[in-house]
C-alpha cells in the first residue's frame, strides 16, 4: 500500500494536523518526538538541492528516509539510483559509479553508463558511505565537487545534474579521527546531517510500529487484520532490538504466522529465537559454574570448609561458595 503521507498514531492509519504533508510514497511510521523531528526536518530539505547525510544504525530506516526525501523532491519522477559501497567489491566500485569507454580497461569492450550518469536528473544514494575504499575517496570528492565525473578510459569529463543523499552505519566522524576516512570528503558529505536513532532510544515508538507492520502482514496475506496483546507489546518493549525496526518486522510477521487465528498475537513464540542466543549463553556458563562446583563437592565429599574443603579448593570464602550453591540450586 502507497500512502501520500506519513502514517501516525497507533494503527498508523491517520495523519497529525501538525505533520508536514508531504508527497512520499512509502508509509513512514512516526510516533515518537525523535521521529517527528526527522520528517520535520525531511520535509524542509527535501524540495533543496543540498546534499543529506543520514547515520543510524542497522534497520533504523535510513533508506526509506532517504527515498522519502527523493519522493518529496522536485526530481520524484527522475531516477532514484543506489549506489552500496558495501555491496560493490573494492575493483568494481569505480567503474559501477563512473562508467568505462570501451578500452578503458582490458575487457571493456562497450560504453558502460556507471550510477552516477544514471541518476542524473533524479537522486543518487550512496549506501553504506563509510565502506567506501580510502583511495576511491578523492575521486567522489572531486565528483561531488564539481559535479562531473570521468568515465575510466573516457576523454571528456561528463556533467552530471545529481542530488546526494548519503548514508552509513558508521561513525564517520571517529573514521575521520583515525584516518580511515578524508576529512574533506566527510565535510562535503555532512551538509544536512540527520541521524535516525536506535528504535531502543524511541521505544514509544515501538506499539505503533508493530501494529503498522501487522497490519502491512495481513494485507499481504489477505488476512484480517489483528492486534498484538497488551502481553505481547510489553515483552517487545522490553526487547533491546540491535537489528532495529527491521529486526522488529521481522518478529511480528513471524508472531503473526505462529499465533495462527488467535483473536491476539502474541509474541512468546517469535521472540524465542531471538533471544536464544544470549538466554542459552548465560544458561551455559551456569551451566558450567553448577557442573564444576557439584564435581569440586563430590571430590571433597560434600565438605565446603576448612582445609581440603571445597571452598579451600576452588579459592572461596565458604559463606561465598554457600550462596553460589544456593542461586545454582546445588544441596550438597
Ligand atoms: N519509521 C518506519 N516506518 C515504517 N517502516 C519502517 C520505519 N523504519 C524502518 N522501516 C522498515 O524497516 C526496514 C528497514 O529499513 P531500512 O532498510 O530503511 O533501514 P536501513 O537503516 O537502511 O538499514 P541498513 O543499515 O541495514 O541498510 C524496511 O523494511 C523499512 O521499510
Ligand atoms: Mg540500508
Amino acid at each position: 500500500m502507497h500512502t501520500l503521507q506519513p502514517l501516525n498514531g497507533r494503527h498508523g492509519a491517520s495523519t497529525s494536523a501538525d505533520a508536514p504533508t508531504l508527497g512520499w510514497r512509502a508509509a513512514i511510521v512516526e510516533d515518537s518526538p525523535a521521529m517527528k523531528r526527522i520528517l520535520a526536518a525531511v520535509a524542509l530539505v527535501a524540495p533543496m538541492p543540498s546534499t543529506v547525510l543520514i547515520e543510524g544504525e542497522t534497520g533504523t530506516g535510513k533508506e526509506l528516509v532517504a527515498r522519502a526525501i527523493h519522493d518529496a523532491s522536485p526530481r520524484r519522477d527522475k531516477p532514484f539510483v543506489t549506489a552500496d559501497c558495501a555491496s560493490l567489491p573494492a575493483t568494481l566500485i569505480d567503474s559501477e559509479l563512473f562508467g568505462y569507454e570501451p578500452g578503458g580497461f582490458t575487457g571493456a569492450a562497450r560504453t558502460h553508463v556507471g550510477r552516477f550518469e544514471r541518476a542524473s536528473g533524479g537522486t543518487l544514494f550512496i549506501d553504506e558511505v563509510g565502506e567506501l575504499p580510502i583511495g576511491m575517496q578523492p575521486k567522489l570528492l572531486r565528483a561531488l565537487q564539481q559535479r562531473q565525473i570521468d568515465r575510466i578510459g573516457g576523454c571528456q569529463p561528463v556533467s552530471v545534474d545529481i542530488r546526494v543523499v548519503a548514508a552509513t552505519n558508521r561513525d564517520l566522524r571517529a573514521m575521520v579521527a583515525r584516518g580511515q576516512f578524508r576529512a574533506d570528503l566527510y565535510y562535503r558529505l555532512n551538509v544536512f546531517p540527520l541521524r535516525i536513532p536506535p528504535l531502543r532510544a524511541r521505544i514509544e515508538e515501538l506499539p505503533a510500529l508493530a501494529e503498522y507492520f501487522l497490519a502491512k502482514h495481513a494485507r499481504r496475506a489477505t488476512r484480517p487484520a489483528r492486534s498484538l496483546s497488551p502481553a505481547a507489546i510489553e515483552r517487545l518493549v522490553r526487547h533491546s532490538w540491535p537489528g532495529n525496526v527491521r529486526e522488529l518486522e521481522n518478529v511480528v510477521v513471524r508472531a503473526a504466522i505462529l499465533s495462527g487465528d488467535a483473536e491476539y498475537v502474541e509474541v512468546e513464540a517469535a521472540m524465542r529465537d531471538v533471544a536464544r542466543p544470549a538466554r542459552k549463553q548465560a544458561l551455559a556458563l551456569r551451566d558450567v559454574e553448577r557442573r564444576h562446583i557439584e564435581h569440586i563437592l563430590e571430590r571433597c565429599r560434600g565438605r565446603i570448609e576448612g582445609v581440603g574443603g571445597a571452598a579451600a579448593v576452588l579459592e572461596l570464602k565458604p559463606s561465598t561458595l554457600r550462596s553460589r550453591m544456593h542461586k545454582l540450586g546445588i544441596s550438597r
